[in-house]
């Protein structure tokens, strides 16, 4: 069953979780055009997630996406931050920074608790998780209030174990993705395949219905995931130009100048993989290395270093996430974006 049928949406088309470069203006644009707007809460203290999800209710009646993390809440391990914060101590002489002030802290929360208590007066309908799903008891907790749970897998085994895990909607989430990876069975990314190896795999693997993510920028691209059998598309890097996110002029820049041959898989910015386009800390410690600690402790190291180099125009320290598809992408409004992709087929007033 497409997700236009399962979500009473006009086009099938995900506008995907950018956490860090959107919020509910992105979203609200999305679901105003026919298709499903996504709210990346992983980076948002739960105020914020309260603010952003009246936003979107107050703007739309449309269905909407609410987005979490799942992982497990690493311990933190002093030996390990030690000897990431050595790795980084060159760079912290060069911009004059003291290591000794800079805080740890974890910078995004698992779904929790206190968030379901958070968002179940609203009982938004859709909820999709990146890295496995939470607690059965937290599945058990949406399912109730009547939401349809997506949630990402990288590997035909991972697709099986969130069906058997609750998940009533998978999404195949292909190498070519921007930002993170969203597996969780296997560290090992040797196994992981690319969207289209993938999407047929995980359709014969599983009875639910499939989402193909990444990779996918062009209507020629959605055509082809809706004709092998994808119920609908997840399509992220195409959305961080629109003026309804909120990408950086730096990240925009280096998206606006990127091929897709200039993105990587690194794990230095959060702790776990992910997909962004090469700076220099990429090029001189990775792109994959074992010095950052567990996801995502590794990011509260590297903020002073941001500030500093972004304030002076640099990108040496930023994560750029994008996907492959970067080099297909252009400026455009959400609303525009979302009904090409889905072929003009459909606008919704
Ligand atoms: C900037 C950025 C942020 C992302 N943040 C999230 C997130 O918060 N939650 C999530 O489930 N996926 C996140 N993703 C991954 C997307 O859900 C999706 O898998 C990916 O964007 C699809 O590939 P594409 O970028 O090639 O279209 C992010 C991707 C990017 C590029």
């Amino acid at each position: 069953m497409r997700i236009t049928e399962l979500f009473g949406i006009d086009l099938p088309i995900i506008q995907a979780p950018l956490a860090g470069v959107q919020g509910s203006t992105l979203a609200i644009a999305v679901c105003r055009a026919g298709g499903l707007g996504s709210l990346p809460c992983a980076m948002l203290a739960p105020e914020a997630i309260g603010q952003e999800v009246a936003a979107i209710a107050a703007a739309t009646d449309r269905p909407y996406n609410l987005n979490f993390f799942c992982h497990t809440a690493p311990t933190p391990d002093p030996t390990r931050e030690a000897r990431w914060r050595a790795a980084l101590a060159p760079y912290y002489a060069e911009f004059g920074i003291d290591p000794a002030g800079i805080a740890a802290g974890p910078g995004r929360l698992p779904f929790s608790d206190e968030i379901a208590d958070l968002i179940e007066p609203c009982a938004p309908r859709i909820v999709s998780f990146h890295f496995g799903l939470p607690a059965p008891r937290l599945v058990g907790r949406v399912h109730a209030w009547g939401a349809s749970i997506l949630a990402s897998a990288t590997t035909v085994d991972e697709a099986r174990w969130l069906e058997a895990h609750g998940a009533d909607v998978i999404i195949a989430q292909g190498l070519e993705a921007g930002g993170h990876r969203g597996h969780f069975l296997e560290r090992d990314l040797n196994g992981q395949m690319r969207t289209f190896e993938l999407l047929p795999r995980v359709l014969a693997a599983t009875r639910l219905p499939v989402i193909a993510a990444g990779g996918i920028a062009t209507p020629a691209a959605v055509a082809a995931a809706l004709q092998q059998g994808a119920a609908g598309v997840q399509v992220g890097t195409a959305y961080m130009l629109c003026p309804e996110a909120t990408t950086s002029p730096l990240h925009r820049a280096a998206l606006r100048a990127a091929s897709g041959g200039d993105t990587r898989l690194t794990n230095l910015f959060t702790g776990r993989p992910a997909r962004g386009i090469e700076n220099r800390l990429m090029r001189e410690l990775g792109p994959l290395s074992d010095l950052p600690p567990d996801f995502p402790l590794a990011t509260a190291a590297l903020g002073p270093l941001r500030a500093k180099a972004e304030a002076l125009g640099r990108s040496d320290f930023s994560p750029l996430w994008a996907g492959e598809s970067v080099a297909a992408i252009s400026e455009e409004s959400a609303a525009a974006l979302t009904r090409r992709l889905a072929g003009g087929e459909q606008v919704a007033t």
